[in-house]
């Protein structure tokens, strides 16, 4: 499932941020094409802003489309209703357009062995502070036990529909499954599994996407 009804604020390109060309072709186009690329993955079912329905049926004719919601949870919702007999099932950030197939190779193995709930993340590089309202520094975070988690996420069906069947507030899916009281797994990421969030990321993934292709 890709949700990608974002409204792509951040990015401030004044399109959905998943309908911003990257390299000649859309945010969109690119992550489904990632997708493929990975061989792991039957039925691809993509969430999009409503106006957005019939353009994407047409960009992309072998997906299913569903119409998204306010919420990222809302579109991982609406997806979820389309996505069958699946057992295993992976939610994808449109926004992580140029995540390898390792990393889809790694989240799927881990669910097949037996995780419910399986998330790729790295390290994080940064120092880290907590500060108050005023920009004090109350503490430094001990960063060692920390990871920055990425996308795709990986779950047994059951243990998302049931992560769903509870409360939506979290930021990610695997925080959901966590709430339903499952374990959640993590597996090494990548740094090219990034979020093109703002214009600094989009312009990073266009030069990467021009020395990945030559
Ligand atoms: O906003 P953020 O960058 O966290 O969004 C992560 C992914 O969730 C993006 O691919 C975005 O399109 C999608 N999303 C969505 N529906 C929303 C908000 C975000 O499908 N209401």
């Amino acid at each position: 499932m890709i949700p990608a009804a974002g409204s792509g604020t951040r990015l401030g390109a004044g399109t959905p941020k998943a309908f911003v060309e990257l390299g000649g072709r859309t945010i969109l186009e690119r992550c489904v094409e990632g997708v493929g690329a990975a061989g792991l993955v039957d039925v691809v079912v993509v969430a999009v802003p409503e106006e957005l329905v019939d353009h994407t049926a047409a960009l992309l004719p072998d997906v299913r489309v569903v119409v998204g919601g306010a919420e990222r949870s809302h579109s991982v919702r609406a997806a979820l209703t389309e996505i069958g007999d699946a057992d295993v099932v992976l939610v994808h950030d449109a926004a992580r357009t140029l995540t390898p197939p390792a990393v889809f190779g790694r989240v799927v193995d881990a669910v097949r062995a037996g995780a419910p709930a399986v998330v790729p993340a790295l390290p994080v590089a940064d120092t880290l502070k907590r500060v108050d309202d005023g920009g004090r520094v109350i503490s430094t975070v001990d960063r060692g036990p920390l990871r920055a988690v990425q996308t795709p996420q990986g779950f047994a069906v059951e243990a998302l529909r049931a992560a769903y069947r509870g409360s939506t507030v979290a930021t990610d899916d695997a925080g959901l499954a966590e709430l339903a009281g499952y374990p959640v797994q993590v597996v090494a990421g990548d740094a090219l599994a990034f979020k093109i969030t703002t214009a600094f990321d989009l312009r990073l993934a266009e030069l990467l996407l021009g020395a990945m292709t030559g």
